[in-house]
């Protein structure tokens, strides 16, 4: 008994030590408008589905002070809890514990939920709010980040794995989010960067502030590392949980589904009226996506950044597709590198979990000139290029306007490997636009006329009428279907449940060479 008594006490003084010390520190986390990790998984989790492993773990960590103080926890909390009924592993880190800073026992607590939620085929949800690694523990920090990344990667096309940045997330420890398959984060609390603030100055004197060099408006719209971005913790981790939603827990299961709601009968005399006829007018595709989807309920990735690109995850009768779609409402819906980037990602997510695709092209080509030929956009764009052909999900394509050249081939065409294509009929499908076209293949016949003009239009109406229409592919079985506009979400709904079953060994190898 007295040996029990004893432990007791131990545990008692530790657990009051870490209350003392929360105190100022929790004050100081409100005053910055963050939350506690245990607010956070309250938030984030079904009511009182948490079930906590390693409250007790502390460091055992000697030498600059340290071991005078040993908090429980370590600074950071871990376990399991749901999410629609739905298992799910987290962990938050407290800011309030050592600045949330990572030690070998954080780093080990860590490691444990992410092979728990490897073992189980569940999602693993990172909540960050970190100074990095705990400088006091030397190299063991940096090794605890390592075995992090590493199991980061094993897991990564097996289960989903999303980082939610509620805090400063520095060095190293920004590379978590970067690994992960999403990464959200807040405006003005949430801040990523390899090196801070004063080493910018002391290497280059250039003055910046954290938020300017990586807060969430940097990385939401110009950096492209951030997926979703928001304006407070609340609605934040409201939107992990949608994502959740329709996401599969594992690459073997089916992401879930709702009952059918009648889309196949669907027909929308909307759709004519959102796409103008004329071919370079803008309008803004994600109305095109609302009328698409079950209930005009979307969830947009990346919407702050290369946003002549949208891709959305939503339902289409019940099952959840991810849509890649052209934006004419900036720069006319051209590719170019970001764009290939933020689509490539996203199709291979969506291969990667079972997540049928469908494409929404109205595409005029590749952004010409130096800047993204010097910048490697054929490498970049190559990457969609191959997620796209080596997806085996099913895939459809709907042409809704034009789709030119190189773009047309990367925009998930038959020849690339889709299932269904679809098109208005309305469309343009060709090498080119008229007007170039003609230009180059009749450019001496021009030059020698008696009237240029007279026989340019001449020529135009020809190239036209005999090229650039959905027939000419159609007849050609590279265009499955001609739609009436109004019909394109049953006919997108009944393609889909054509190919629900659809299954496509691919070859046995080591991996792809992805161009990088
Ligand atoms: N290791 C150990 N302790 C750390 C830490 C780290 N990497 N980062 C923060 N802390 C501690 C601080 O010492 C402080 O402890 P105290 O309350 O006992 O004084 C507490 O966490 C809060 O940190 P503080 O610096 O007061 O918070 P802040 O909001 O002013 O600044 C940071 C936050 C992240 C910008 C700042 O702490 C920082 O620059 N940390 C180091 C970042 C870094 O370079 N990490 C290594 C990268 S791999």
């Amino acid at each position: 008994p007295p040996r029990t008594m004893e432990l007791l006490r131990e545990r008692n003084d530790d657990l009051r030590d870490r209350a003392v010390a929360n105190a100022e520190a929790v004050r100081r986390q409100r005053s910055l408008g963050k939350r506690t990790a245990r607010e956070r998984l309250d938030l984030l989790l079904d009511p009182g589905s948490f079930t906590e492993i390693d409250l007790y773990r502390r460091h055992q960590a000697h030498g600059l002070k340290v071991s005078e103080h040993r908090p429980h926890t370590d600074g950071v909390v871990a376990g399991s809890g749901t999410i629609d009924g739905r298992r799910v592993f987290v962990y938050a880190q407290d800011f309030t514990i050592f600045g949330g800073s990572l030690g070998q026992a954080h780093a080990a607590k860590i490691h444990k939920v992410m092979d728990m939620a490897i073992d189980t085929g569940s999602p693993i949800i990172a909540l960050n709010d970190s100074g990095g690694a705990r400088i006091q523990e030397g190299v063991m920090a940096l090794d605890g980040y390592g075995g992090i990344f590493r199991r980061q990667v094993e897991a990564s096309g097996v289960i989903p794995q999303i980082a939610v940045v509620l805090g400063p997330s520095a060095g190293g420890a920004a590379y978590s989010p970067a690994l992960a398959d999403f990464t959200f984060m807040v405006r003005g609390t949430a801040q990523m960067y390899l090196t801070g603030p004063d080493v910018v100055q002391a290497v280059s004197g250039e003055k910046v502030t954290h938020d300017e060099l990586g807060g969430a408006t940097v990385h939401g719209e110009l950096s492209g590392v951030a997926s979703f971005v928001h304006d407070d913790e609340e609605s934040c981790l409201e939107d992990v949980r949608y994502l959740v939603s329709m996401l599969p827990s594992n690459n073997l299961e089916p992401p879930p589904a709702y009952v059918p709601v009648g889309a196949v009968d669907d027909v929308r005399p909307g759709f004519a009226s959102i796409v103008p006829v004329e071919p370079n007018k803008p309008y803004d595709m994600r109305v095109l996506i609302e009328e698409l989807v079950d209930d005009g309920e979307f969830l947009e990735v990346h919407a702050g950044w290369a946003r002549n690109v949208v891709v959305a995850f939503g339902r289409i009768d019940g099952a959840v597709v991810g849509m890649v779609g052209n934006q004419p409402m900036v720069f006319a819906g051209v590719l170019d590198i970001e764009a290939s980037q933020k689509a490539a990602r996203f199709v291979r997510f969506c291969d990667a979990f079972g997540i049928p695709l469908v494409s929404l092209v109205d595409v005029p080509g590749f952004l010409p000139g130096t800047a993204q030929e010097h910048a490697g956009v054929i490498r970049h764009g190559a990457k969609l290029l191959y997620a796209y052909c080596e997806a085996t999900v099913p895939r459809i394509q709907v042409i809704v306007r034009k789709a030119y050249g190189g773009a047309y081939i990367v925009m998930d065409s038959r020849s690339i490997g889709t299932d269904l294509s679809l098109a208005w009929p309305t469309n343009e499908i060709a090498v080119m636009g008229a007007e170039g076209a003609v230009n180059v293949i009749f450019r001496k016949e021009l030059a020698a006329a008696a009237d240029p003009d007279a026989l340019r239009a001449e020529l135009l109406a020809e190239y036209s009428e005999q090229l650039v229409h959905p027939y000419y592919a159609a007849e050609r079985g590279l265009v499955d279907d001609v739609i009436d506009p109004s019909h394109t979400r049953s006919a997108v709904a009944r393609g889909l449940a054509m190919l629900r079953d659809k299954r496509r060994p691919t070859p046995a190898r080591k991996h792809g060479n992805v161009p990088l």
